[in-house]
């Protein structure tokens, strides 16, 4: 039984207001940023069309993004976030932060530079392997698309790296993921673009340790503060979109029971930016 501090708090408000916030810095930063895919979002997958057929019609998600927030995500602001939130170089090897920033693919090397320019100017690409597309009304005419990316991130030393497995051995990690879908009985399904609990607990799990702190700036539905929370690491997030806000306290920040054993001294908390300057 851990009796470490778990923390999960959600913040309904720019992570770029993230001053008002009293957030300790991170070991691990892990955001998957809007995609800036805009009204092309639905292209390829079914629900353009009403009922996924197309002689019914283009649906109301025809040349729609995901979100209202999906189109002018500014990555500079971001990076200067998560230079400052994350925990300064230690000189201990073995312990340095590490960014994980879930992206498109054709963003993959955008991002890089960005990192680069602000400081993390080590990085490396993750893939992960679906065995499902979305892109089903492509299906006859090209292959079609089910892998996911993300760049890890890092300034100078290699990042913590947990790889001893559950027989107690060391293991080479390789750099691809399979991508297993959650079961919706055991996390709710709250976003468009959510990401599997599983899969962003095992990235938690190799780059931090129980205590840790993890931050997600764009939360989206809570699945990254779940999932660090489900580890016993602190963690903390923005969302700016209210409903997505809403539903992501409401449903994600939740543990079951035997979690709750685990970490008695766990604290979940969530604040709109009004709440916290009526404070
Ligand atoms: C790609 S989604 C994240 C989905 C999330 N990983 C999940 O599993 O649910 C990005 C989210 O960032 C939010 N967002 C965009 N800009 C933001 C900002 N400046 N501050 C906080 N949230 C932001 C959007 O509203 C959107 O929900």
């Amino acid at each position: 039984m851990s009796d470490k501090n778990v923390v999960m708090e959600l913040y309904h408000d720019n992570f770029q207001n993230y001053k008002r916030y009293n957030i300790p810095k991170a070991q691990l930063v892990i955001t998957d940023i809007p995609y800036n895919i805009g009204v092309d979002a639905y292209a390829s997958n079914p629900s353009w069309y009403n009922g996924g057929d197309n002689k019914n019609g283009e649906s109301k998600l025809a040349k729609k993004s995901f979100f209202n927030s999906d189109g002018n995500f500014n990555i500079a602001e971001y990076f200067h976030f998560c230079n400052r939130l994350l925990i300064k170089e230690p000189k201990e090897r073995g312990k340095a932060p590490a960014m994980i920033v879930f992206c498109a693919f054709e963003q993959l090397e955008t991002v890089r530079q960005y990192g680069e320019k602000h400081g993390f100017k080590n990085s490396y690409p993750l893939v992960f392997i679906k065995n499902y597309s979305a892109q089903v009304l492509k299906a006859n005419m090209k292959i079609v698309g089910a892998t996911e990316y993300a760049l890890v991130l890092y300034r100078d030393k290699l990042p913590k790296f947990n790889n001893i497995g559950a027989d107690g051995q060391k293991h080479m990690v390789f750099n691809w993921f399979e991508w297993k879908r959650d079961n919706s009985k055991q996390y709710p399904k709250i976003h468009p673009t959510q990401k599997p609990v599983n899969v962003l607990k095992r990235l938690i799990e190799i780059f931090t340790d129980e205590g840790d702190v993890v931050i997600d700036p764009c939360a989206g539905s809570g699945t990254t503060l779940r999932a660090a929370a489900e580890l016993g690491r602190k963690s903390y997030g923005f969302e700016i979109d209210r409903n997505f806000y809403k539903e992501a306290k409401e449903k994600m920040l939740i543990l079951p029971e035997e979690k709750q054993l685990m970490f008695p001294g766990m604290s979940i908390g969530s604040a709109t930016a009004d709440e916290r300057s009526e404070k």
